[in-house]
């Protein structure tokens, strides 16, 4: 069973992805933090993260930079979706990811193109979204705990910015599959956002097996 979550950055994916793995079993990969970590290895070799050869060559990094809190910054997710504009570096990270979603068993995998190229034979599909405004407000509030002072203007920009960067991208673009069910969860809380997942997951799966 493989469950294919997709969607911008601070919908809730993340957390619903999770969720949806503790509630099935089922063990789960943040793909975002993959990129993540060839953004972050990029500058630590003082490279040019819109340059494909450096890209590229960040993307040997050791397994333990997936523990760096560093990865989880704005700058990291900014840099990240530099890299993954480049094909080369899409197709270094690719067998990684499609190992991860075939293990026996099944896995959860949340990122922009899960549904549609890492493992479009997925049995469930959710394309998670919400408004910019209601996910600048929350990664707000988030960067706000963390101390960090942030405009939440500067922050929507910013997740703007993502958003076309992400779409516009000739490969593997963020798109919502033809068979992904449509999870908005703008006016949702957290907890509400994750039963409405685990449901439709739920129903997608007992369909699968009709
Ligand atoms: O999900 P997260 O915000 O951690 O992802 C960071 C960036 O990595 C995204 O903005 C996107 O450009 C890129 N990404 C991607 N494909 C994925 C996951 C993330 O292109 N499957």
């Amino acid at each position: 069973m493989i469950i294919a979550v997709d969607g911008p950055t601070a919908s809730g994916k993340g957390t619903i992805a999770r969720a949806l793995a503790a509630h099935f079993g089922v063990p789960h990969l943040d793909t975002g933090l993959l990129y993540r970590a060839v953004g972050f290895a990029v500058a630590q070799a003082c490279g040019n993260p819109d340059d494909p050869a450096d890209a590229v060559a960040a993307t040997g990094f050791a397994d333990s930079l997936l523990d760096d809190p560093a990865l989880r910054s704005e700058s990291c997710g900014g840099l990240a979706s530099r890299v993954s504009v480049h094909p080369e570096v899409r197709a270094a990270l690719l067998d990684r990811q499609r190992a991860f979603a075939t293990q026996p068993g099944g896995a959860v995998l949340d990122g922009r193109d899960i549904g549609t190229v890492i493992a479009p034979q997925a049995q469930a599909k959710l394309f998670v979204t919400a408004s910019v405004a209601a996910r600048a407000l929350r990664r707000h509030a988030e960067m706000r705990g963390r101390g960090e002072d942030v405009t939440r203007a500067a922050i929507e920009a910013d997740l703007a910015a993502r958003d076309a960067r992400d779409a516009a991208r000739a490969t593997a673009p963020l798109c919502q599959a033809p068979d992904a069910v449509l999870l908005d969860t703008s006016d949702l809380s957290l907890d509400a956002a994750v039963d409405a997942a685990i449901a439709l997951v739920e129903a997608r799966l007992a369909a699968h097996h009709a």
